[in-house]
């Protein structure tokens, strides 16, 4: 079970309640190879971060999830997230988008969220037996609701690809950093991460259950949590939903 690069088993779906779901039942039932991957044309109830939900128009956007098994040490999880959302940044920066790295896995498009991305591990003992990278990335959108700022391929570059074109290039750059990853090659995807982070080493405000402050992105420690540097020099680090960004 334990290949090194994804095998492309494929799953066309034309509707499904969630391709995350969809998944995770199929992991329970069989026997499913490195990189399977099910897609979908219509997603009915698409799941994102914190409990929230992913809206999508049918036929328009790239909706997939792909199980892999990864066999990494627990404590290394987040480099899951720096691999897939690499994946994204990179595919779009073939298509002449210059995106960045929201920690810790959004991409954004100057203010804008282009793609959104939910991962979910499942741990046997101290590993990462198998985990599910669900992906959501705004393709031929063009209306969005007004309260929020998301953008898609076709807003940014006024062209109308194929979505399975896009998809080709992001299971293919998905391989290639899971590959990294699984050789553990860490400093290679953590230089990457920072390259192409979003507000890293500028001054911003932030929000956290004291009050707002203002410090810049220097980084994320050994477990990926976000580490800020006040103006009084002082580190702070924060998991996900301690902290907002203003
Ligand atoms: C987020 O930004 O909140 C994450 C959104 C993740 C959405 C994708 S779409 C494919 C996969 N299936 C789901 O139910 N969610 C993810």
């Amino acid at each position: 079970m334990n290949h090194k690069r994804f095998q492309p088993c494929l799953i066309h779906l034309n509707a499904v309640d969630s391709t995350n779901n969809y998944a995770a039942n199929l992991l329970k039932e069989t026997n499913v190879v490195n990189g399977t991957t099910i897609l979908t044309k219509r997603q009915e109830k698409g799941r994102g971060q914190r409990g929230n939900s992913w809206h999508t128009s049918p036929d328009k956007n790239l909706i997939f999830s792909t199980i892999t098994f990864p066999q990494i040490e627990g404590q290394a999880v987040f480099y899951l997230n720096i691999a897939a959302s690499l994946a994204i940044h990179k595919t779009l920066e073939d298509l002449g988008i210059q995106a960045h790295i929201k920690w810790p896995n959004d991409v954004y498009v100057g203010d804008k969220k282009i793609c959104g991305i939910l991962i979910e591990n499942q741990l046997q003992g101290s590993k990462v037996a198998s985990a599910i990278i669900g992906i959501g990335l705004n393709v031929n959108e063009e209306d969005f609701p007004e309260d929020l700022s998301a953008t898609s391929i076709t807003l940014e570059k006024g062209i109308v690809p194929d979505v399975m074109d896009v998809f080709e290039q992001v299971y293919a750059y998905l391989d290639f950093y899971m590959d990294h990853l699984m050789n553990s090659n860490f400093d290679l995807l953590l230089r990457r991460y920072y390259k192409t982070m979003y507000r890293k080493d500028e001054w911003h405000n932030y929000k956290d259950a004291e009050g707002t402050f203002k410090a810049k992105i220097i980084g994320i420690d050994e477990i990926g949590r976000l580490k800020l540097q006040l103006e009084t020099n002082q580190v702070r680090v924060y998991q996900m939903q301690e902290v907002k960004y203003c």
